[in-house]
């Protein structure tokens, strides 16, 4: 576990606004068009290879007959990204994007870091796959490295290939583990797309209509629109209602984010885990830890979204940052709780592979070597200010809002009325792409900017996105 020092990082936070505003006062007046100033993306040493391939609109074809038609895309011009460097991507004509989404929080690194390509080549080179019925160094290295990133007794690890997995596993766990089967997520979750996750998710627009039982879903402590602001305990007390009213009084376990990512950036209100923990713990369940989005350094303050709250969860889920963009995922537990997989048979075919644990262990040993949470902090601090400030110019921003490199902007139409601006996010979106900038989309609304970007991600281009944000809407 590692906590960022806030004395040090404030002085390399100065030193770099120091920097960064002449280097932003020099492109301002460069650049000027009807007194909106142009922003210029910074300058970037990289050509990627030549593509020869088909063309968005022959791979749309393609796509539109053969793939399923839940395979959407965004942008009314989709996008044909065919390289990446860094935190840049490319398109089919070799033109550069700044890639603020990270291909949903998931490239932490960088695109195509070397040192996990290298990794994942050698591996591949050597044993692409053989299961873990046979010894194999790469998985081992990556538990022990893992394991020793997590607090307290969670030490144990079980690999899978996807967040969706991991929490299917989670669930199943704390329902072996207790006896019981009652689970809490919170209303506005998003924990994956299988039977048992589409249940602890809890926006309409990700789950179908299958049995789910069993689950129960908590009043969210939304600092933005719930009723108590950002007054995390008073939410906490819909969780023991839950307990006392809706079970036997003993439940299986709680699931939640700290960070909700699907759900537009929210951050859990300040002092609501530990209660909610305290509550459940109680109640004989187990305390799951979804880090699929925030962990992995993310939040910058600390690796782990959870750790800003003070809590230490049973068990940890996580995927997406932990590969860089390599199928894997996984949950880290305690020992004691982690022996109910034994009684039984249990095996992932592709879970812990050797080339996605080989991946992973360079993740890890990249997120350290270049300082990315450091990195996450000083930058994603330094960019939420920046955001912050632009709704002073900018009614349509309703709510800046995340931690490190994991930040969300809401727009509304009416600040008072929290008005989803859905149809204008639509359009920034479109037209931030068309000026070389990609960010996602989420909320329950999807009237909310989701930025997450590789962790290697600079002030300059902090800058740039921010510019490109004020020149996109000052057009409206
Ligand atoms: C917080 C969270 N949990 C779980 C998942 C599911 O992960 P996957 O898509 O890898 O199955 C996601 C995916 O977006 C997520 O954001």
């Amino acid at each position: 576990m590692q906590r960022v020092v806030p004395r040090a990082l404030s002085e390399i936070h100065c030193r770099l606004r120091r920097r960064c505003f002449s280097q932003v006062a020099q492109i301002k007046t460069a650049i000027q068009e009807n007194d909106v100033v142009v922003p210029k993306m910074p300058t970037f040493d990289y050509t990627p290879p030549p593509y020869a391939g088909p063309s968005a609109s022959e791979i749309l074809k393609k796509r539109n007959e053969f793939l399923s038609p839940c395979v959407f895309h965004l942008y009314s011009k989709p996008l044909n990204l065919v390289a990446g460097k860094m935190q840049y991507l490319f398109d089919e004509n070799g033109r550069r994007y700044l890639d603020a989404f990270g291909g949903i929080a998931t490239i932490c690194c960088g695109h195509c870091h070397p040192d996990i390509v290298d990794a994942l080549v050698n591996q591949m080179n050597r044993l692409q796959h053989s299961t873990v019925l046979y010894l194999n160094h790469a998985i081992a290295d990556f538990a022990e490295a893992l394991a020793s990133k997590l607090p307290g007794d969670l030490k144990v690890v079980f690999f899978t290939n996807s967040g969706t997995e991991a929490n299917e596993l989670a669930l199943m766990i704390a329902r072996l583990y207790t006896g019981c089967h009652d689970i809490i997520s919170l209303r506005n979750a998003y924990h994956g797309n299988a039977a048992g996750t589409m249940g602890s998710t809890a926006q309409r627009n990700y789950k179908f209509n299958i049995v789910q039982t069993g689950v129960h879903h908590a009043q969210n402590p939304d600092q933005y629109r719930g009723v108590f602001g950002s007054e995390g305990v008073k939410y906490a007390k819909d969780v023991q209602d839950i307990i006392d009213y809706g079970t036997c009084g003993r439940v299986a376990g709680f699931i939640s984010e700290a960070i909700q990512g699907v759900g537009g950036i929210l951050e859990l209100a300040p002092g609501y885990l530990p209660a909610v923990y305290s509550s459940v713990k109680e109640a004989g369940g187990l305390c799951i830890a979804d880090e699929v989005q925030s962990g992995f350094a993310r939040t910058g303050s600390h690796f782990w979204g959870f750790e800003a709250h003070g809590v230490v969860p049973d068990i940890v889920t996580m995927a997406k940052g932990i590969g860089n963009g390599v199928p894997i995922g996984a949950i880290v537990t305690t020992p004691e709780i982690a022996k109910v997989l034994s009684y039984h048979g249990y095996l992932n075919t592709f879970g812990g592979n050797p080339v996605c644990t080989a991946g992973g262990l360079a993740v890890l040993r990249v997120i350290e070597k270049e300082k990315l949470q450091q990195n996450a902090f000083v930058v994603g601090s330094y960019l939420k200010e920046q955001l912050t400030s632009l709704m002073e110019k900018h009614q349509i921003i309703g709510d800046v809002r995340g931690r490190g490199l994991m930040l969300g902007v809401e727009l509304v139409t009416d600040r008072q009325l929290k008005t989803p601006a859905k149809v204008e996010t639509l359009h920034i979106m479109d037209q931030m792409k068309e000026m070389g900038v990609l960010v996602g989309k989420g909320g329950f609304h999807g009237n909310v900017f989701r930025i997450t970007p590789p962790l290697c991600f600079t002030v300059e281009d902090a800058d740039f996105l921010v510019g490109v944000m004020d020149y996109t809407m000052s057009k409206m």
